[in-house]
């Protein structure tokens, strides 16, 4: 279904993204990025994929770690906001692009070796949560990386003066809980400093059977 077509409070979110306010947080964060080589390529290290698939990712300052490792990955990022896809293809012109919501991945099941998104969950509506972390399973074949605000039970935070715009969870037990399939390998903290921003990480391997 298109960002058009849906009333409700998932385009709400994904229209915010995709007009003005997504393209301020373009102009506001086209540095982020610049402190988190060192996790990237500690997680390519480790972790042998060949391909990757980054949901919301806007200017690509996950990517662009990942495209400057050692080895070649195939990357593929979407976004809905349209300012920043156009800025990442103009850096990253190797990455392929799409404009897409995360709940309707136009890729067959388990397309990419890893499938990850960096504060994104956050800013899904509730109501498309469990659908977008279903899609960003089924294109796995392999792990599913999470970074992502932490919080014990879900807390609303009223985000740059719009209500219902950032929610705080468990992402790691939301994603055991619904997927029996993915074993947790490992879990960490990103502090402010490392170009992160506070943000809590989960890995997880699909099962192979
Ligand atoms: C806070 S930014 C994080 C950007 C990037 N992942 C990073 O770590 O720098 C959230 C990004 O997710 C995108 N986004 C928000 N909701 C989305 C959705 N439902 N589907 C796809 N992208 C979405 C936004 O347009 C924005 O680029």
């Amino acid at each position: 279904m298109s960002i058009d077509t849906l009333d409700n409070d998932t385009t709400r979110l994904e229209q915010l993204w995709a007009r003005d306010f997504g393209n301020a947080y373009v102009e506001r964060n086209r540095e982020a990025w610049v402190d988190r080589g060192p996790f990237w390529q500690d997680v390519a290290q480790r972790y042998p994929f060949a391909s990757a698939l980054e949901i919301g990712c806007n200017v690509g300052g996950n990517l662009k770690w990942l495209a400057g490792c050692d080895r070649q990955i195939d990357l593929t990022g979407i976004d809905v906001n349209g300012q920043a896809l156009e800025e990442l293809r103009s850096k990253l012109p190797q990455v392929t692009t799409l404009q897409t919501p995360g709940r309707d991945l136009p890729f067959a099941d388990g397309s990419f070796g890893l499938t990850f998104t960096m504060g994104v969950l956050i800013h899904v509506s509730p109501e498309s949560l469990s659908d977008v972390m279903s899609e960003i399973v089924r294109c796995s074949k392999r792990f599913v990386l999470c970074g992502e605000y932490f919080a014990e039970q879900t807390v609303e935070v009223p985000y740059r003066g719009h209500e219902g715009a950032l929610y705080k969870r468990n992402f790691g037990q939301l994603y055991a809980e619904q997927f029996p399939e993915l074993s947790l390998l490992e879990t960490g903290f990103l502090p402010k400093g490392e170009g992160f921003d506070d943000v809590t990480f989960w890995i997880f391997e699909k099962d192979q059977g």
